[in-house]
């Protein structure tokens, strides 16, 4: 996949997206990403790339025309993809929408900075909007690594084969179960007798139970649109009446 990204800083991505899964998945030609400095396609004589608001207002918008003539030049004609601009009224960001974006043959991401972007380019050039949450960052920039993490999670292969995006959190509209890793005991505290047995459809049962309950103490408004069995609504509805019985088994 080629995800193409229009920002007036470009040296802000470097270092994530040399790094780790991203790096490792760049490397093995998985993901393509290509960043593009909006401000030499500025046609003003200081390539300017902001002014100031009509209408009066603090803070300086980005003007329409780099933008224009930098996604010009990276879609070129016939583009096959999604345009996109990162902005806080945007479409939210979820576990559903990166997996869709993830079956696309290109994305370009538009980075807004300042009090945002001339209305005008976002009607001419993007496709639609995305927003990673309801607060506001000083540019799109984090945002559109945000967003070309995961999505690139859910790229064949970017990912080793032992992991898998579909067991995170969110995956099944539920919250991930609890994990423990070496050593068994730590500062007097234990991993659950469950993990330590080989009972590999014990484990798969534990984990269930503790997702629901994660579910239910951190985000009980996922519960709702979750796929529970009723027998599994009925228990959680008992362990939430009596929070402090055993849950294994
Ligand atoms: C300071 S913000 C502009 C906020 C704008 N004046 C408003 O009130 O909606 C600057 C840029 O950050 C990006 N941005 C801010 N919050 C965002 C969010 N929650 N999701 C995605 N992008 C965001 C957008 O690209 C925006 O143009």
């Amino acid at each position: 996949m080629r995800i193409d990204i229009l920002t007036i800083f470009p040296e802000m991505f470097r270092s994530v997206l040399d790094a780790s899964i991203l790096g490792r998945a760049r490397e093995q030609g998985l993901l393509d990403v290509r960043l593009t400095d909006i401000r030499p396609f500025s046609a003003l004589k200081h390539k300017n790339t902001d002014d100031y608001p009509f209408g009066g207002g603090a803070g300086m918008v980005m003007l329409a025309q780099p933008i224009a003539d930098a996604m010009a030049s990276v879609c070129g004609e016939n583009f096959r993809g999604r345009r996109i601009y990162l902005g806080p009224r945007g479409r939210k960001l979820t576990t559903a929408l990166a997996r869709e974006l993830a079956r696309e043959e290109r994305l370009v991401l538009l980075c807004g900075h300042y009090e945002g972007v001339d209305q005008r380019a976002l009607d001419t050039c993007v496709d639609e909007e995305i927003s990673i949450g309801d607060y506001i960052l000083t540019g799109g920039e984090l945002a559109a690594m945000v967003l070309t993490d995961c999505v690139a999670r859910f790229i064949p292969g970017v990912l080793g084969s032992a992991e898998s995006p579909e067991e995170e959190s969110f995956s099944e509209g539920l919250l991930e179960y609890p994990q423990y890793t070496r050593p068994r005991e730590w500062n007097g505290l234990t991993v659950p007798e469950v993990l330590l047995n080989g009972d590999h459809a014990k484990i798969a049962a534990w984990r269930r139970q503790q997702s629901l309950l994660a579910t239910a103490r951190f985000r009980p408004d996922l519960l709702a649109e979750a796929a529970l069995t009723p027998k599994e609504r009925r228990w959680l509805a008992e362990q939430l009446e009596t929070p402090d019985e055993e849950t294994e088994g």
